[in-house]
This record gives C-alpha cells, sequence and structure tokens, in this order.
C-alpha cells in the first residue's frame, strides 16, 4: 500500500469520520447569519473554532476540511488550527475548489471552477499542512431536463484533472459530485442520477488514468426531494443508495463518505446507520463514512448564537451529535 492509500484509508478509522468545516466566506456568512450572528473574519475565527477546538472530538473525527481562510487563524489554544489538528491526530484537509457558477451551455446548472491555479495553491495548502483536498460539484435535478448530459461530463472532467493534479502533488482528493436534496424529485429519480453521476465519473477518471486507491468519494444519499412531499424510511434510502454505489463506484476506491445535504442532524443520521447496516449486510466492498457540514454543526450553532457563554452547552450538543453519528458507524 503507498502512503498516500494509507493515508486515505486512515479517514475512515473505525468509528470516525470527516467533518466538514469548509464553508467559504459566502456560505459561512449565510450559515451565521441564520442564527443572527454577524460575520467578519473574527467571528468566522469564532465559529470554526467552536467546532475545533471542542475537547475529545478526536474519538469521533478522523479527518477535517477546512476553508482556505482557516487554515491560517488560530484557535483557542493559540496553535495554528491545522496544526492543532494534526497534534490530536486529526488529519486536516482542505477545500480546493473556488465554488460554482452557472454553466454557460447551460445556465439553469452549475459548474466549479478552480483548476487554472490549482498546482500553486496546492503547494501553498501543503506548507499550511493540508493532508487532503475536496472538490464539489454540484447537480441538479429538475424533471427530465436536468441534469444534462454536457453539464454532468463537464463537471466530470473538472472533477477528474483535479484528482489527478491533487495525487500528483502528493495528496488524497475527495471528489464530491453532490446531487442536490432540493427539489420535488422522486428517491428513485435521485438514485439514478447518482448512478449516472457516477458511471461518467469514473469513465473519465479512466481516461486520465486517476489512481482509484487513493481517491474517496464523498456523494448525497438517494432521497426523495425535499419538495416532493415524500419522508423516505432509513431503509428505503440505504437500499437505493447503496443499489446506485454498488453499480457505479469501483470496489478499489479508499472509501465513501456521505455528505448531509440538507437533512436535518436526526434524519441523516438514521439514514446513515442503515446505510452502513444495508452495505454490511449486502457485502458492500468499501469502507464507509461520513463527511457531514450541517447535519453535525446545527445543532451546536442554534445553541451558540455567538456568545462566548454558550460555548460550552453548544460544544455539549457537537460531541452528543458526533458520538451519535460515530455509532451510527458500527
Ligand atoms: P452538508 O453535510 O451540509 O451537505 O455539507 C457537506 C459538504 O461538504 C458540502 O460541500
Amino acid at each position: 500500500m503507498t502512503d498516500l492509500v494509507a493515508r486515505a484509508r486512515s479517514l475512515f478509522a473505525p468509528g470516525k469520520g470527516i467533518l466538514a468545516a469548509d464553508e467559504s466566506v459566502h456560505t459561512a456568512t449565510a450559515r451565521l447569519a441564520e442564527h443572527g450572528v454577524p460575520a467578519s473574519e473574527e467571528m468566522r475565527r469564532q465559529y470554526r473554532n467552536l467546532f475545533l477546538g471542542a475537547k475529545g472530538i478526536e474519538q469521533y473525527l478522523s479527518g477535517v476540511i477546512l476553508f482556505s481562510e482557516t487554515l491560517l487563524q488560530k484557535g483557542g489554544d493559540k496553535k495554528l488550527f491545522p496544526k492543532s489538528l494534526a497534534a490530536r491526530g486529526i488529519l486536516p484537509g482542505i477545500k480546493v475548489d473556488l465554488g460554482t457558477e452557472p454553466f454557460p451551455s447551460s445556465p439553469q446548472e452549475l459548474i466549479t471552477q478552480g483548476l487554472l491555479d490549482l498546482p500553486e495553491r496546492l503547494e501553498a495548502y501543503k506548507k499550511h499542512g493540508a493532508m487532503f483536498t475536496k472538490w464539489r460539484a454540484a447537480i441538479r435535478i429538475e424533471g427530465d431536463e436536468l441534469p444534462t448530459n454536457v453539464a454532468l461530463h463537464e463537471n466530470a472532467k473538472r472533477l477528474a484533472s483535479y484528482a489527478k493534479e491533487v495525487q500528483s502533488a502528493g495528496l488524497v482528493p475527495i471528489l464530491e459530485p453532490e446531487v442536490l436534496y432540493e427539489g420535488r424529485h422522486s428517491r428513485a429519480h435521485s438514485r439514478a442520477v447518482i448512478e449516472e453521476v457516477m458511471h461518467t465519473l469514473f469513465s473519465v477518471l479512466d481516461e486520465l488514468a486517476v489512481d482509484r486507491a487513493s481517491l474517496i468519494i464523498k456523494t448525497s444519499m438517494a432521497l426523495s426531494g425535499d419538495k416532493s412531499g415524500k419522508r423516505d424510511t432509513p431503509e428505503e434510502v440505504a437500499a437505493d443508495t447503496v443499489a446506485a454505489l454498488v453499480a457505479s463506484v469501483p470496489p478499489q476506491v479508499a472509501g465513501i463518505a456521505f455528505l448531509s445535504g440538507g437533512q436535518g442532524p436526526e434524519q441523516a443520521t438514521a439514514n446513515l446507520a442503515a446505510l452502513v447496516r444495508h452495505a454490511k449486510e449486502t457485502g458492500a466492498p468499501w469502507p464507509l463514512t461520513f463527511s457531514f457540514a450541517r447535519a453535525l454543526q446545527d445543532e451546536a450553532l442554534a445553541l451558540w448564537k455567538g456568545d462566548a457563554t454558550n460555548v460550552p452547552a453548544a460544544r455539549a450538543a457537537f460531541l452528543a451529535r458526533l458520538a451519535a453519528v460515530s455509532d451510527a458507524l458500527a
């Protein structure tokens, strides 16, 4: 096993997963505003420190995905966040895409930016302690029209080019083609799109000869759209998600991590537990874990409200959610 494969696999240590704490300035501002917290660089530092400074997170977290601003900030322990995480045995990672914008060939769809200066940025991120990376594409479902083949293909090409660059820089890539939960679509449609997205992605990855064993797939669960009026049972989600992935993700990948995508914390945790159970029962070939942002953060943010006196209660809620999500992997 190469060092890179071992590093990728270490993110799937038993009972551990990945916290996504890589909200861009734009997204972090929106998240803080939901809880009445005004945004500034210092408030974003306190926001990160709420989670990254919580005692005992290393029991549940193998890695944390950071945003570039956070790489250079310090926590309450006066250490740079990546150093503080590494000292506790948690791999620091970094979001390297530069966000989405409307796709010129199909403006209702999104295309991810960030390939142009990627090699130079990777060198800088490495210097600041990053051990793995993430690139997110966003795939919208809308009736029979979206996603279009051209958008799927272009997003897959960029994900594959990103993965190639990252591996040659000696870092682990997480490829996140997120099939959005927002919409009126059925769970069957979500399942079919996840499968198609992964098929397209792996055909382009093979064209570029990207090493499968040191890459991680981050995916949505197969869910009825949030405006479909249908709430799936965890067993339904598990069966359709595992079926889509077994049909489209090769067994050699280092593992598959699930995003929460706007599901509530309880829903995401119950669905993850059912997924892991179903994957075990059916002999699915890859290690599985979580890589949630909102489902891990929301309860703590609602308690914190930007007030230092609320930090202990907010951290307790975060640790309780981490423990539940970690239990879901058992
Ligand atoms: P959510 O779990 O909130 O979907 O975030 C995961 C993520 O990394 C989105 O890019």
